[in-house]
């Protein structure tokens, strides 16, 4: 069925003002279908982060960014702190909706911090403090959109011409606003003629690969190659890849890294072959409050989606043990370089963590 939306022009959140909404494009149809729904109750923007119609960490933070200033700004009280007791209880509901990317709380925090500052401290009207919350989330959409920039650039000093890429789950456009984290260096080498071949795990159980990164790569013109899972082993041993390029859900303090399940997997082998692992990361998902990898709460999701989800008829016996978590954590030994925007993290990661981290203070731009 042909679309009438634009994967390649089109922001995977916005803000949809005039329709009080916030508008996806709903990644569970990719990608047969690019389609653009629209999020107007809590509810429904839960619903959306959970079933992974939006997914992805810094859209997931966008999304609850854009999600909690509309609730925030329907609230109808003119008195700030119960207007801070509702924000409250729909902040904790959005948070519920997926607990390993910590862009959601990072987004979350932020917002609330803001309304705080501008309400308690500043002594703004309820009215002010909605603005205030306006502009703030529109703030955290504008950094994704350059922080995504700046990683293409400093990922990019990592790679040769004609470099095989090999990249886990989807990292990409639909995983932020724009550009996406692990595939900003391939896009921007795209744009200047580096010739990358990127080789795409097809990421089961929710193939985040094959619907999502293979689509938006392919849809752009990088030349892109879509493999099972099982099959990295067999490129890398092969010499097709000189680097992996993985996103990130949460970095912890020592530089254990959640990221979809399977990347630690690709990283072992990877390590096995001598090839380098980079993880790109917006400080955003840095998590320097959790001090190990092990601190890192892993979403288990339902079995049905190892069993039935993608197949005709259910692909394994009834009632059988299924075992579904949805990221896994790479430990920092076998990973070579955390790319940020504000530069390449090496180990030891407790040290250039922290170096970064203090350099958050700077411009983006
Ligand atoms: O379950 P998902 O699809 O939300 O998992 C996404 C990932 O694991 C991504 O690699 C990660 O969020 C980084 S996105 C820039």
């Amino acid at each position: 069925m042909e679309s009438s939306v634009n994967l390649l022009k089109t922001d995977t959140v916005a803000l949809d003002e005039a329709n009080d909404a916030v508008v996806i494009i709903d990644q569970t149809l990719l990608p047969g279908r690019v389609e653009l729904i629209s999020l107007r109750t809590a509810q429904e923007i839960w619903e959306a982060i959970y079933q992974l119609r939006v997914r992805g960490a810094p859209a997931i933070g966008v999304t609850a960014a854009f999600g909690i200033y509309l609730l925030a700004n329907r609230l109808e009280t003119e008195d700030f702190d119960a207007f801070m007791a509702e924000f409250a209880e729909q902040k904790q509901y959005l948070d519920s909706a997926r607990p390993t990317a910590v862009n959601l709380s990072w987004a979350l925090r932020r917002m609330e911090r803001v309304a705080l500052q501008a309400g308690r401290e500043e002594g703004l009207t309820v009215g002010q403090v909605k603005e205030r919350l306006r502009l703030e989330a529109h703030a955290i959409r504008d950094e994704d959109i350059k922080v995504c920039q700046k990683i293409g650039e400093n990922g990019l000093t990592l790679l040769s011409p004609g470099d095989g890429i090999l990249t886990h789950c989807n990292a990409g456009r639909l995983a932020a606003v724009r550009y996406g984290t692990a595939t900003a260096p391939i896009y921007l080498g795209q744009e200047r003629g580096y010739g990358f071949r990127v080789y795409a795990d097809e990421t089961r159980p929710l193939l985040q690969g094959a619907r999502l990164t293979a689509f938006e790569l392919y849809a752009s013109g990088v030349d892109v190659t879509l493999i099972c899972d099982n099959m990295s082993g067999s490129v890398m041993a092969g010499g097709l890849v000189q680097a992996v390029f993985v996103g990130c859900d949460r970095v912890a303090a020592n530089g254990d890294t959640a990221n979809k399940i399977g990347t630690s997997v690709v990283a072992a082998v990877a390590g096995y072959y001598g090839i380098p692992v980079y993880v790109c990361a917006p400080t955003s998902t840095i998590d320097m409050d959790t001090p190990r990898g092990e601190g890192i709460h892993i979403e288990q999701r339902p079995g049905g989606e190892i069993t039935e989800m993608w197949y005709r008829e259910p692909m394994a016996p009834p009632g059988v043990k299924v075992y579904n978590p949805a990221f896994d954590v790479t430990d920092h030994g076998l990973i070579e370089g955390i790319v940020t925007e504000y530069g390449i993290a090496r180990a030891p990661y407790e040290e250039s963590l922290k170096e970064i981290m203090a350099r958050r203070g700077m411009r983006v731009d």
